[in-house]
């Protein structure tokens, strides 16, 4: 039996704006993790079961848009495997699905990792090849991916991010001091690709208007990647409100996620914003030592369906 995990994954800078060729910065979420194994199978055929999403069925009976099958087909197009072999491909995920915490990502990784070792190729795995293959699928569902999820998640560093041709900038890098966060869920779900969508119309609208904002972004992206290498916690804290200030004039924020934002700073919280695509899906909080308790109560009382922490290091 072959295993592999993945983890989920927060933004920290430049959502969207990342999109528009500005840097981003996204760090893995390791306490949250999709999984996959896959057996031999006596019977004839590629079984494909994910119960988190309600799925069980043949391979052969399954959209090739669904992200397993989706992977798995990658998979066979990369090789260039002739025919698989019987086998059964289990994926599980703690990641909650279309709230901006790269679950899609994760499990197509995963499901890329076992599927390829259990066909004797694991010579090709390097993060790299995970990480291509995982975004040729994203790009199924999410229209113009901009690549950073597919890369947090399977090389689970924080990550420095540029899209450009004709290659992305990705750049790991280190943190001078653990950084605690706080991740609380809007229980709204929303759509990467229809949010995305709805920038790129307004930035067609108002071009001057929104590369100003995508600008800003990137500065704070470049900043806040410089706050984290020095330690400087409190900084980075101003630069994610800094952030949320300017992703709401970019109009991806909410009622609910700024409940959670001004929730978490009145209860101690040094910095807040919504991650990710936005008008629902999650928010993070940055949390001192001492404080996570007091926060994550604020944010449950603000409405939050689930507070996770999670501790950067
Ligand atoms: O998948 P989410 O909700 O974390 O959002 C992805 C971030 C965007 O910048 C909005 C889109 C992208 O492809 O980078």
């Amino acid at each position: 039996m072959i295993t592999a995990t993945a983890p989920g994954k927060i933004i920290l800078f430049g959502e969207h704006a990342v999109v528009y060729g500005r840097p981003a910065i996204a760090v893995p979420v390791s306490q949250l993790r999709a999984q996959a194994t896959v057996q031999a199978s006596p019977q004839p055929g590629v079984r494909l079961v994910a119960p988190d999403l309600n799925h069980a069925a043949w391979l052969a009976d399954t959209p090739s848009d669904n992200p397993i099958a989706a992977a798995v087909w990658q998979v066979k197009q990369a090789i260039g495997l002739a025919a698989w072999p019987d086998m059964e491909i289990t994926v599980t995920s703690q990641i909650p699905i279309a709230s901006g915490l790269g679950s899609g990502a994760a499990i197509t990784a995963v499901a890329v990792r076992a599927v390829t070792q259990f066909v004797g190729y694991e010579h090709l795995l390097t993060d790299e090849w995970v990480s291509a293959l995982t975004y040729e699928v994203e790009k199924i569902h999410h229209g113009t991916p901009s690549g950073i999820d597919n890369t947090v998640v399977t090389y689970e560093q924080p990550v420095y991010f540029l899209r450009q041709q004709p290659q992305n900038r990705i750049e790991t890098f280190a943190v001078a001091q653990p950084l605690t966060f706080l991740v609380a869920d809007s229980g709204v779900r929303s759509s990467t690709k229809d949010v995305v969508d709805d920038v790129r119309r307004h930035w067609q609208a108002n071009r001057t208007q929104f590369e100003r904002i995508f600008n800003r972004c990137g500065e704070l992206a470049d900043a806040g990647r410089q706050a984290i290498e020095q330690g400087d916690a409190r900084l980075l804290g101003r630069l994610m409100q800094e952030n949320q200030a300017v992703l709401e004039e970019m109009t991806v924020s909410s009622p609910i996620l700024e409940r959670l934002v001004q929730g978490a700073l009145d209860a101690g919280a040094i910095g807040a914003k919504l991650s990710g695509a936005g008008r629902g899906g999650n928010m993070i909080a940055l949390v001192e030592e001492g404080m996570e308790t007091a926060v994550s109560t604020a944010l449950y009382d603000a409405g939050a369906k689930n507070v996770v922490s999670t501790t950067l290091k």
